[in-house]
């Protein structure tokens, strides 16, 4: 090596960790071959991190990237949420406030219902509500007359602690708790301006699907559905990591089982339709609003409106 050669090298040459780099991953035979290279050790020296132990840092970037584009509304009615920490979620920072994926899409939701629902005063039900997130915002926006919660009855006891930590007891106080042994006395004698149900619908049997729409039917004015348009049996994004028997599971639940690529925006707007009419309550409902929910790319949102009955 000359000594102009070797003074390159002093000069511009590789890092100790570019050196590993190189030796490990960037090899000649590496090198000699392109195929896969894009999805491998190779690339995620390069110009991607490895997903498969970067979960985290995807989803934080992801929240990240959907945190800062909030709008000013969302990004109000989110920091009127209060007490979103407890639990501890994935959580970043933008504009000061923190933010979590769970809350993005609870304020995203409000917001599509809020253009076609008058949510002050309103008497909400909502099936399967988790451990609260949409009602935990909706009682934090809007001064409504009651909130209904109907779930199994594990779920119900988590919502329960978790409102009642997050929430002023006067908001608290507007919800009742109610399992499905309650439906059909309570809940059926009852009328509610709206009912919600997010991600819970496509993982129930088909007939308790149509028993829930036909509820709706009966007692609310609005219906707002949030939830996938289909199934996917992609091993790439998940490894069925609980096993062959959970996704057998999820492949006969809910009543749009069509295997589609969740990642294919035409082929998720094919299943629009489908969609759109599975989920509408009874004769007498209207589709008033359609679009693609946030932030899955294969969740579709859709709010139904009922025509008053003629008694
Ligand atoms: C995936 S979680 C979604 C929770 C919440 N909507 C959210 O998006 O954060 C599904 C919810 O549906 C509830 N669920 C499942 N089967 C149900 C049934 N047959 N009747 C009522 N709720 C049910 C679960 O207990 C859970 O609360």
């Amino acid at each position: 090596m000359t000594e102009q050669v070797q003074q390159a090298h002093r000069r511009y040459g590789p890092s100790e960790q570019w050196r590993h780099i190189n030796e490990a991953h960037i090899t000649e035979e590496a090198v000699a071959d392109l195929a896969g290279f894009k999805s491998n050790g190779v690339n995620f020296k390069l110009a991607l991190w490895n997903p498969a132990p970067n979960g985290v840092r995807y989803l934080k970037a992801l929240t990240f990237l959907l945190g800062m584009q909030l709008d000013p509304t969302n990004r109000e009615r989110l920091r009127r949420t209060r007490n979103r920490e407890v639990g501890d979620p994935y959580s970043v920072r933008c504009h000061g406030e923190p933010v979590c994926l769970d809350y993005l899409q609870a304020v995203h939701e409000v917001d599509f219902i809020a253009t076609q629902v008058t949510l002050d005063g309103a008497r909400i039900l909502e099936i399967g509500a988790g451990y609260g997130r949409t009602c935990h915002t909706m009682l934090s926006n809007y001064d409504l007359a009651g909130y209904t919660i109907v779930d199994l009855p594990n779920t119900l006891a988590l919502a329960q602690r978790y409102l009642h930590t997050v929430l002023e007891p006067e908001q608290f106080a507007k919800i009742r708790f109610l399992g499905i042994d309650d439906i059909d006395d309570t809940v059926r004698a009852d009328r509610f301006d709206l009912c919600v149900n997010v991600d819970s619908f496509a993982e129930m049997s088909p007939g308790t699907v149509r028993d829930y729409l036909a509820l709706v039917d009966a007692t609310c004015a609005h219906f707002y559905v949030n939830n996938p348009v289909g199934k996917y049996l992609d091993k790439t994004l998940d490894g069925h990591s609980q096993g062959t028997a959970v996704v057998e599971l999820a492949l006969t639940s809910g009543l749009l089982r069509d295997v589609i690529d969740i990642h294919d925006s035409e082929a998720v707007r094919e299943k629009v339709p489908a969609f759109e009419s599975a989920y509408r309550p009874g004769e007498r409902w209207e589709c008033v609003a359609s679009d693609r929910a946030i932030a899955w790319s294969y969740y579709w949102q859709a709010l139904y409106r009922a025509e008053p009955v003629t008694r």
